[in-house]
């Protein structure tokens, strides 16, 4: 019989046995199982839904795929006919009726997998037992899967040089390198950074920078360089900061959330012996997919700083701090806290001698790195144990006119924009935020829209690298300006705004501009788009929701009698009278009354003084408190004033949450249990340190009051039960009465300025690879404004402020004639940092530029 007459395999689309296929998919048969795939659907990822593990290397889901390695070859049958070769599984899409066989039912695709595998090991070292990926190596792994036995290969291996240094903190040992391209292909679609490449070709190709090929040309310099590591498939790229620190199995891992920013991203800490030895990505593909920015990655040592307080300490009479016991501390924090807040601690002298007008009142900074628990029972400590609305966790340019901001489109409103949104917008428009520098993980999202047909705007004034690489369009604009650019948007970029599910992206540098805010409400109500405030530190959003500020209480209530009432009868006061009923002092008005001697005390939790708008200010308000008891986990400058230092957990130490800009709660667990905890395992720091919720928890008992804050989960719970209530009625966002002075009649320039990501910020000590890593700091002007001043590019130029100058090198840019850029904050070579703000320069201010000296130092 010829096979003509034999009848044909019934099509798995054509078999009545099955139900109709749906729309938009197709039906195939993999490994004789028939499977219904969505059109356009890679035939390894099929594989994947069927449980079927097709090796790979170069194959990445977040990347486009590239067919590099060969690795994931499979027999195809299509039309009743076997393609002549096996295929590559991560670039061909699933078709009606395709046949697919991989290497569990074809010895084609097996023997073609060991081939290609083999291939792979010819030149690669198998140096397994020294290389840092060795036990977590899919490589190493795959070798063994699909791998043969034995090698063919008995000529001599290519070697190079090793390792080779492509930044300060990633190495690459090029012998190892499967040249998958993952790394590349990172670089180039997800951070938009350019500088590893795939070099020569045939037998030489091989994976660097430019330096590494022609001598010249630029360092991997990418704030995201730490993800290629993560993804590379074998041990080429590693880590300066972890090469050869341990074994994967070495190593107990534990999920967590990053404390450096807003972003709320997903973090797995690697850690042994009480030490958390690396932090890698976790996966969430709501949050951050596979990706963090390098400071979430390599900053984590600062938990383990030699400068970590790990004992309380009080002041004596010989005017320096000593190590008490925790009783000791609490219970010397608490009287003096309850006479500061009394009134009944000592009077001052007047000008005569004679006692005057004792302080009264105590002030309270918590810090913007707080969990919600933790901002939270600083809410609650204020107004029940302090009996006080001063209270600000902004330690940064902040303003009234933000108040109003937070309070009309933050504060209790739970889950907003999200990263989907983003990602499906058809315009966004970023204001007074920086986004790779100041939310990373952020621009990785927006950089993903812009490539796929969001419209990126940024108000901002130069051509930034964020604008560049989220193909954005710069709405230019004089700094201090940026109200009025609002206002008066070009027509286009308006109608887009205007598009359902625009979004506007406002950061907190929006405060440094007054009338900014209240053009973005105005902006938001005139377009319909929609508004996310995206501040920089992690627990910003959280301490909003909290109360953690002087007009706002838990869960977006104003202070009224309304809210106090609730809150008296959650608290289990005995009526509303028991919480302060006005508004309080916001931080910067705390400093002024602290230092004029209006103020008796300070609770200040992990602020900065270099991050405060005015430090010489800060300085002089906790000089001239009758008491300060600072919250801290590494020793700062506020604890050189302090009375009392009260030691409190690092992230690793504790659990908590922190809501992320988003408004998403994002929860984690305890990493290392100093006390070795139910798990057993013993931590290797030396004291128990406890979360800011229980220490403040303790310190009320001692004032004799109860927060009921003793353990983060319970303090959840509180403000859980509370709940959010946000008024009916909300007031406008109001600006400023008429528009500051910005026009540069005086002669100076006007100053334009953010924080850069990697600037000597407190979590970055002990990070030495890190800040290797740093932008260099610059000012930049435009080529217009150089020559009027006799600068040219690469010259150092002295940016003069009231309180002292700094030198920077110069570059050139597309600023607006007559403005300056500067970063905010500039580490110097010997430690300490120059912040603008403590030179008395602001953004929108007027600043000098002036030739300076070659060295880059400050005045
Ligand atoms: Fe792939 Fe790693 Fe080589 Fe890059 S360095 S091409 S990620 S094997
Ligand atoms: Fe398919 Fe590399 S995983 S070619």
């Amino acid at each position: 019989m010829t096979a003509a007459s034999e009848k044909a395999p019934e099509k798995p689309s054509e078999r009545e046995d099955l139900p109709p296929v749906p729309h938009g998919h197709v039906r195939l048969t993999i490994d004789d199982r028939v499977v219904d795939a969505p059109q356009g659907e890679l035939l390894i990822r099929t594989c994947e839904r069927l449980g079927i593990v097709v090796p790979r290397f170069c194959d990445h889901p977040l990347l486009d795929p590239a067919g590099a390695c060969r690795q994931c070859l499979v027999e195809v049958e299509m039309g009743g006919r076997k393609m002549p070769k096996p295929q590559a599984s991560c670039t061909m899409t699933v078709a009606q009726d395709m046949v697919v066989n991989t290497q569990m039912t074809s010895a084609v695709a097996d023997k073609a997998q060991q081939g290609v595998m083999e291939l792979l090991l010819i030149n690669h070292p198998l140096d397994c037992p020294i290389c840092d990926k060795g036990g977590e190596c899919p490589l190493q792994n795959q070798a063994m899967s699909s791998g043969r036995a034995d090698s063919r290969f008995v000529e001599e291996k290519r070697t190079f040089a090793k390792p080779l240094p492509i930044s300060d903190e990633v190495l690459l040992d090029r012998e190892r390198c499967v040249l998958c391209q993952r790394c590349t292909r990172f670089s180039r679609q997800i951070a938009g950074d350019q500088f590893i490449e795939l070099l020569e070709r045939g037998a030489h190709q091989q994976i660097g920078t430019e330096e590494t090929a022609f001598g010249e040309g630029e360092d991997f310099q990418s704030y995201f360089s730490g993800n290629t590591i993560q993804i590379c498939p074998v041990g080429a790229l590693t880590s300066a900061s972890y090469r050869f620190r341990s074994r994967p199995f070495d190593l107990v891992s534990t999920p967590g959330v990053s404390e450096h920013d807003s972003s709320g991203a997903a973090v797995r800490r690697d850690w042994r012996r009480g030490a958390v030895t690396r932090v890698l990505a976790g996966e969430d593909p709501d949050v951050n997919e596979e990706w963090i920015d390098d400071k979430t990655r390599f900053a984590f040592r600062y938990a383990q700083s030699a400068t970590r307080i790990t004992r309380p300490l009080v002041r004596g009479d010989d005017g320096e701090l000593h190590e008490t016991s925790w009783t000791d501390a609490l219970e010397r924090a608490a009287a003096a806290l309850l006479a500061a807040r009394d009134g009944t601690g000592p009077a001052p002298l007047d000008a005569d001698g004679e006692p005057g007008e004792p302080k009264r009142g105590v002030g309270v900074l918590p810090g913007g790195r707080l969990t919600i628990e933790d901002a939270y029972a600083y809410a609650k400590f204020a107004r029940a144990a302090l009996q006080t609305n001063d209270i600000d966790a902004r330690a940064r340019a902040h303003s009234g006119e933000e108040l109003d901001f937070l309070a009309a489109h933050v504060a209790g409103t739970g889950l907003g924009v999200t990263y989907a949104d983003l990602e499906s917008a058809p315009a966004v428009l970023t204001v007074a935020l920086e986004v790779e520098e100041e939310a990373p993980v952020v621009f990785l999202r927006l950089r993903k829209a812009a490539r796929t047909g969001t419209a990126v705007h940024h108000l901002g004034q130069w051509s930034s690298p964020a604008v560049v690489k989220t193909g954005g369009r710069l709405v230019r604009t004089a700094p201090g300006r940026e109200p009025e650019a609002l206002a008066t948007l070009p027509d286009d970029v308006a109608a887009a705004l205007a598009t359902p599910g625009a979004v506007v992206l406002v950061g907190e540098r929006a405060a440094e501009v007054p009338g900014l805010y209240a053009a973005v409400s105005d902006l938001v109500g005139r377009t319909g788009a929609r508004v996310a405030w995206v501040p920089r530190r992690a627990g910003e959003r959280g301490a909003v929701d909290a109360g953690a500020l002087p007009t706002l209480l838990p869960g977006g209530r104003p202070v009224d009698d309304v809210a106090r009432a609730q809150l008296a009868s959650s608290w289990g006061l005995a009526d509303e009278n028991a919480l302060p009923a006005t508004p309080g002092r916001d931080g910067g008005a705390i400093l002024r009354a602290a230092a004029a001697g209006e103020l008796a005390g300070l609770v200040v939790g992990g602020v900065e003084l270099t991050d405060l708008p005015d430090p010489v200010l800060a300085r002089a308000a906790l000089r001239e408190a009758d008491v300060v008891v600072s919250l801290e986990q590494v020793a700062s400058e506020v604890t050189r004033y302090a009375d009392v230092v009260l030691p409190v957990a690092p992230v690793v130490n504790k659990s908590g949450t922190f809501r992320n800009w988003e408004g998403r709660d994002r929860r984690f667990a305890t990493t290392i249990d100093p006390s070795g905890g139910s798990s057993g395992r013993v931590g290797g720091t030396a004291a128990i340190t406890l979360p800011d919720c229980r220490v403040l928890d303790t310190l009320a008992v001692e004032m004799d009051v109860d927060l009921f804050t003793q353990t983060p989960e319970v303090a959840a719970a509180e403000l859980g039960h509370l709940g959010a209530a946000r008024p009916t009625e909300i007031g406008p966002v109001r600006g400023p009465d008429g528009s500051g002075d910005v026009d540069g009649t005086d002669g100076s320039l006007r100053l334009a300025s953010w924080r850069q990501l990697l600037d000597g910020g407190a979590l970055l000590i002990d990070e030495p690879e890190l800040a290797g890593t740093a932008r260099p700091p610059k000012i930049r002007i435009s080529t217009v404004t150089a020559r009027r001043l006799g600068l040219v590019e690469d010259a150092v130029a002295g940016l003069e402020g009231p309180r002292g100058s700094l030198h920077l090198p110069v570059e050139l840019a597309d600023l607006p004639d007559d403005v300056v850029w500067a970063p905010a904050r500039v580490p110097q070579a010997g430690g300490g940092v120059i912040t603008l703000a403590g030179l008395g320069l602001t953004h929108g201010g007027p600043a000098r530029l002036t030739g300076g000296t070659t060295d880059g130092s400050a005045a």
